[in-house]
């Protein structure tokens, strides 16, 4: 048999007249042509533009620091040890108990570690599999916030529901209850909040947590909740929508290491939530996955078990990030969105001329030697226009290379507010 090329722009052919979910997948997240090619995703193409041009990748979100030490060696440790063989299939018996203690200790949820939590392949797996799980067929429909984490769209696809979308606005990003209670029917299967939001910084206020619980009960709707930047929240301790009054029964509380440990690249994530909800959600994953990272779930045990200082210090070290991109940002003409959690920054790009914030992406690299990602990325096709101008940073890079893009984005676009001075 011929051997296949699948490599992106010569697979015209091929990719054609292949069948299958594959198609739903690349079209939910945006990426099928009307020929039947598959784009690479903006994320792929901006950090090649990076490694082509040598700019500053503030694009995809990955720290450029390790993260704590004790967690690292303890990885180390485990494979010293000999845990290199498939763990138990829910996870390690003490990172389910690390992960119950963790949300006892923060949230005062009582999570039972041997029916109620599993660990999963970050917490995309755990998004994927609690979808497969929870679908039902095409006339299921999903709520989520839109813009919304690439994975969500082509996830929903996969498992071949209705994506339905309630936008969130510049400046603060919040849903309007309105638009929420329109969007959620009885063919609602699932609604997925993503708090703090990636890409808008969007901490979501108590009062529309409360309005998804009571719109999921009265709709009889799963609460699907990823909350991954959990101790990345800025302004105020971080409400798990778990602890609402009435959501823990109808809710799979979803979060990983890699945003709170700096360990993106183990992939170890959990999904916690009611037995028979995670029971549903285990036998999807134990035929995606099987199980995960043997030798980083000890170390991820270790991480979740460190003192409160740790965590307070993630999130003031990343909200100092966030305030030197920032001061770069608006030097340089952007409109800044200051965010409330996690590690982006969205800022406008129109007062610069980037009212179609894709192409201004295209063109920074060379421009500024910087590479950022548009929001029209984590947007439907038909509500890309309401999000044209804007534009997403990476703050969880070290000072220096913050500093360092500023200096680039001053000197491409003009200080502004050495501009400034020199008018004054
Ligand atoms: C909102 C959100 N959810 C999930 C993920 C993926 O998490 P993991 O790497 O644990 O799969 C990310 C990563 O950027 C994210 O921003």
């Amino acid at each position: 048999m011929a051997k296949m090329s699948f490599t992106y722009g010569l697979s015209l052919f091929f990719m054609s007249v292949i069948p299958g979910a594959w198609r739903r997948t690349a079209a939910g997240a945006g990426l099928l042509a009307d020929d039947g090619t598959v784009a690479p995703t903006i994320f792929a193409e901006m950090s090649a533009a990076a490694a082509r041009t040598g700019a500053i990748n503030l694009g995809q979100g990955f720290p450029d620091e390790d993260g704590p030490a004790e967690v690292l060696e303890a990885a180390r440790a485990a494979i010293s040890a000999g845990a290199n063989q498939y763990p138990p299939g829910r996870g390690l018996p003490d990172l389910l108990a690390a992960i119950s203690e963790h949300q006892s200790r923060f949230y005062g949820l009582t999570v039972d570690p041997e029916r109620e939590v599993i660990v999963t392949a970050g917490a995309t797996e755990a998004l994927t599999a609690a979808l497969l799980a929870l679908i039902d067929g095409p006339d299921d429909e999903v709520v989520v916030f839109e813009p919304y984490y690439d994975s969500y769209a082509a996830a929903v696809a996969l498992a071949g529901a209705r994506l339905v979308t309630v936008p969130l606005r510049a400046p603060d990003f919040q849903p309007d209850a309105d638009r929420l209670a329109a969007a959620v029917t009885d063919r609602t299967r699932v609604i997925l909040v993503n708090d703090p939001h990636n890409p808008t910084g969007a901490v979501f206020g108590r009062e529309i947590l409360a309005e998804i619980v009571r719109l999921a009960d009265r709709h009889d709707a799963i609460i699907v909740t990823d909350e991954v930047y959990e101790h990345l929240s800025f302004s105020a301790p971080h409400t798990p929508i778990a602890t609402l009054p009435g959501a823990a029964s109808r809710t799979l509380t979803i979060s990983s290491a890699g945003k709170t440990f700096s360990t993106t690249g183990w992939k170890i994530g959990w999904v916690h939530g009611p037995a028979p909800l995670i029971t549903a959600v285990l036998t999807v994953k134990q035929y995606l996955t099987y199980v995960n990272g043997a030798p980083f779930q000890p170390a991820v045990a270790v991480g979740l078990r460190l003192d409160d200082r740790y965590f307070t210090e993630a999130s003031e070290t990343l909200a100092r990030k966030h305030e030197v991109l920032g001061a770069g940002l608006r030097a340089a003409g952007f409109e800044v969105h200051v965010p409330q959690g996690g590690y982006f920054t969205v800022a406008d790009a129109s007062p610069l001329g980037g009212r179609d914030a894709a192409a201004f992406c295209r063109a920074l690299p060379e421009r500024a030697g910087v590479v950022a990602i548009p929001l029209s990325a984590f947007t439907s096709a038909h509500h890309r226009a309401d999000y044209a101008g804007l534009v997403r940073f990476a703050a969880c890079k070290r000072i220096e290379v913050l500093e360092e893009a500023a200096a680039r984005l001053a000197t491409g676009f003009g200080d502004r507010s050495s501009q400034r001075g020199r008018t004054a």
